[in-house]
């Protein structure tokens, strides 16, 4: 007997290097505790079918349940043999329990196997992400309500923009990161749908009651085509593209900060808990946190489109191909959760320093709202932005701050310009003109807040 599931027809040896390549035990031993819990399920299908009787059940259950606690308590051996954790933990169950253990696999496939598990553990995975996703917002959210009375400079393009809210910066993160939480509920739904009985392409032949194996495994639905639900991995896909999309806003977010925290900006001090030093210059203090936020980004989006560039091309049905969908997820999966947990960690320990967010926004910032000055006195905005735009470049050829230019100045420019013009050089004004919901204005932020709160609690 070769030790393999599939020995029967095999009368020469498997090359040394080839059973290396083709082992899989490396990385899907992670499956243990859910390959345990699918064949659990699938000796009750097979007892309610009539191709187990009870006493064998609860042999095989009984065996399934010493093997989890071997893997539990970190005992389990295994054998040079074990290509992956199916033929494992079935060896393994025939060892402690004789010739019924051969039972088990009666109209299974690894095929429908292996991609039970995997949807078994990404449901179970997917839960802590999404746990840890909606704790990274309620951070944020927190430190959107203790500091939305302080301003800074927005920008776009990099460049000097318009005076904004620290919050809103921060809630504009936050609100992608909603979006994320709710993609990955979409995910969820499609994560949790059960293959299993679908044998290894055509079906399960001796009458195994898929509804029950659902009920018993707690999965939403049932797939629908055997040939499909055996090889299509749409649902790793779509894990693999929110983790990517995920990361794009925690890149931004990142590289938004480590900008904010140089020397140049000083908007924000990272906590030594989050930060690391130089090993020749001993003043530095670098954001390695987020720089590594950063880069992982590039991990994950590799992932995806690896993923995407081995889907692509298969024939149909099962492939051995496939079995590399399970280092993408488990690599991904463990990225997002350090990932996740770092920007929570950055985000409540961060230090801002408001007097160097003050002194950063500058008259020019407020042109736009000089323009909004004379719309409101009912000039038509091309003109108003053109008036404003001259008083701009008259500020500059007389090398005076915007606000600098005399009344007598502006006038020259527009008549509509008059005494109240001053009102428009005052930072805290600027913002609480931006009133409609969105914007920067204290009643927007406190309406964004809520908005977001309101999702948490939906939680
Ligand atoms: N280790 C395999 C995988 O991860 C299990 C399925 C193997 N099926 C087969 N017919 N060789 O995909």
């Amino acid at each position: 007997e070769s030790g393999k599931l599939w020995g029967g027809r095999f009368v020469g040896a498997v090359d040394p290097i080839m059973e290396k390549f083709n082992s899989s035990i490396a990385y899907d031993r992670h499956l243990w505790e859910v390959d345990v819990q699918g064949s659990k399920a699938y000796s009750r299908g097979l007892e309610k079918a009539g191709l187990l009787t009870k006493a064998e059940t609860d042999q095989i259950l009984h065996g399934l349940d010493k093997v989890a606690e071997e893997w539990a308590q970190g005992t389990f051996k295994l054998n040079p043999n074990d290509e992956d954790i199916h033929t494992a933990n079935e060896r393994r169950l025939k060892e402690l329990i004789g010739e019924t253990a051969g039972k088990l696999h009666t109209g299974r496939s690894r095929n429908d196997q292996v991609v039970t598990d995997l949807r078994l553990w990404m449901r179970q995975n997917c839960s802590k992400l999404s746990a840890l996703l909606w704790e990274l917002i309620r951070t944020m959210v927190d430190r959107a309500e203790a500091e939305r009375d302080v301003l800074f400079p927005g920008y776009t393009h990099l460049q000097r923009a318009q005076p904004i809210r620290w919050s809103h910066w921060i809630l504009s993160h936050a609100v992608a990161l909603t979006r994320d939480s709710e993609r990955l509920l979409e995910v969820q739904k499609r994560v949790n749908v059960l293959p299993l009985g679908s044998g290894a392409i055509a079906g399960n032949p001796l009458g195994v009651d898929r509804e029950l194996l659902r009920a018993e495994l707690n999965f939403g639905a049932i797939t629908l085509n055997s040939m499909d639900a055996t090889s299509e991995r749409d649902f790793v896909a779509e894990f693999l593209f929110w983790a990517s999309l995920c990361m794009t806003h925690l890149s931004r977010m990142a590289e938004d900060l480590i900008l904010y925290g140089t020397k140049e900006f000083s908007f924000v001090q990272l906590s030594d808990a989050y930060s690391t030093g130089s090993s020749l210059m001993p003043q530095k203090k670098n954001p390695d946190s987020l720089e590594l936020i950063r880069s992982k980004a590039g991990r994950v989006f590799g992932r995806c489109s690896g993923l995407l560039m081995t889907l692509k091309g298969l024939p149909s049905t099962y492939n051995k191909d496939l079995q590399e969908d399970k280092e993408a997820v488990f690599e991904v999966s463990d990225t997002m959760s350090a990932v996740l947990q770092v920007a929570t960690g950055v985000i409540s320990t961060l230090q801002i320093r408001r007097d160097n967010m003050a002194r950063a926004l500058s008259p020019d910032m407020l042109a736009t709202d000089l323009a909004y000055y004379l719309v409101r006195k009912g000039m038509p905005f091309r003109q108003a932005h053109e008036a404003s735009g001259k008083a701009v470049f008259m500020a500059e050829t007389k090398g005076v701050a915007l606000n600098q230019l005399s009344l007598k100045d502006l006038q020259a420019i527009s008549p509509l310009f008059s005494g109240d013009v001053s009102r428009v050089w005052d930072y805290g004004h600027s913002v609480e003109q931006y009133a409609a919901l969105g914007g920067t204005a204290r009643s927007s932020v406190d309406w964004q807040i809520g908005q977001v709160r309101a999702l948490l609690r939906a939680q």
